[in-house]
């Protein structure tokens, strides 16, 4: 059974949804994930179209949804942003309008320019008449921490009060990932009661208005946010550890110049020493994917504390619950 409620609904930050909004995803999440196991059909978009805008690379992000909608009876159209007549100036407004009325959701990766991506879905969403969702943006990735949250609880319960979640910076030479993991995660889960401790060197910083909204929900939901500068430290006495790259919010036109400053932080890798300073039952998560032998050795993501092959499933079954939510 598929609520009526959410339809039309955009899906652009967590932000955006009441807890009971997102709590009556998760629900439909694990129904989603309880009928794939059992093989019972579950075609909700039966004959629906979603469009599928990519400015940036993806394995997980775009074929959950696209295998997603398969499984629930509709189609994706996937289009490289590069190959398609917005690499030639075509605004939001008639990109918007255009495939809205071809089709009933459009999905949209648009997340290494800060500044640009969630200001240009907000665009898209003004004239589309059908949902958009944000498939990764400069602020937010609100389709991985979903799926973060059912992971977790899948391991802890639905009661997370009085757990410590780390998220903390980890260094990669590769390339300046955005904000919008670590971000999306500290608007998230202090809405759902746990309690946050992010790590980062002085240069990595965050969104300052994306902290103060997230200071905001840990107020109102009574848990605590608090910032350190060493890595260790914020590991102590964790329950779940989420050590990832991003890059300098002021140097995304100059990687080179970022990549220069993460070559003064390599110790930020987690290694079973890290995961030691944590509680014994403490779980390993990343959003995938992750640089081996960087951000994280072997033995952690391959050991018995990583839930990341089951935090990317997850990624499926909630993508199949935003699309029949809403479309
Ligand atoms: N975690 C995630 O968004 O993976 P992709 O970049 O492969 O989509």
């Amino acid at each position: 059974m598929v609520t009526e409620g959410l339809k039309g609904k955009d899906y652009i930050s967590t932000q955006d949804w009441s807890k009971e909004e997102l709590e009556e995803l998760l629900r439909f999440a694990s129904e989603l994930k309880d009928k794939k196991k059992k093989g019972i059909p579950h075609r909700y978009c039966q004959d629906k179209t979603i469009f599928l805008l990519f400015f940036d690379k993806s394995t997980r992000t775009r074929n959950a949804f696209e295998a997603g909608i398969t499984q629930l009876g509709g189609h994706a159209h996937y289009i490289d942003v590069q190959t398609s007549q917005i690499a030639h100036g075509e605004n939001a407004k008639d990109t918007g309008i255009i495939l809205s009325s071809y089709g009933h959701a459009i999905a949209i990766r648009h997340d290494l320019v800060p500044g640009e991506g969630n200001a240009y879905m907000r665009e898209i969403a003004r004239w589309a008449e059908v949902p958009v969702i944000n498939l990764q943006c400069d602020i937010d990735h609100p389709t991985q921490t979903i799926a973060d949250l059912m992971t977790i609880r899948e391991r802890f319960g639905t009661n997370l009060r009085g757990l410590r979640m780390v998220v903390s910076w980890a260094y990669t030479p590769s390339y300046a990932k955005p904000l919008s993991v670590p971000q999306g995660l500290l608007l998230l889960m202090p809405r759902f009661g746990l309690d946050l401790v992010v790590a980062h060197p002085k240069e990595f910083k965050l969104m300052p208005e994306v902290i103060e909204i997230a200071k905001q929900n840990a107020r109102e939901n009574n848990v605590n946010i608090e910032f350190t500068d060493n890595m260790k430290d914020a590991f102590a006495g964790a329950d779940i550890v989420y050590p990832k790259s991003w890059g300098v919010l002021e140097l995304f036109d100059k990687p080179q110049e970022a990549l220069a400053l993460a070559e003064k932080y390599k110790e930020w890798r987690c290694d079973e020493g890290m995961m030691k300073l944590a509680r014994e039952h403490a779980i390993y998560m990343h959003c995938l994917p992750a640089d081996r032998g960087n951000e994280v050795t072997d033995e952690v993501i391959d050991g018995a504390q990583s839930v990341v092959y089951q935090e990317a499933e997850n990624r499926l079954h909630t993508a199949k619950a935003i699309m029949a939510l809403t479309m």
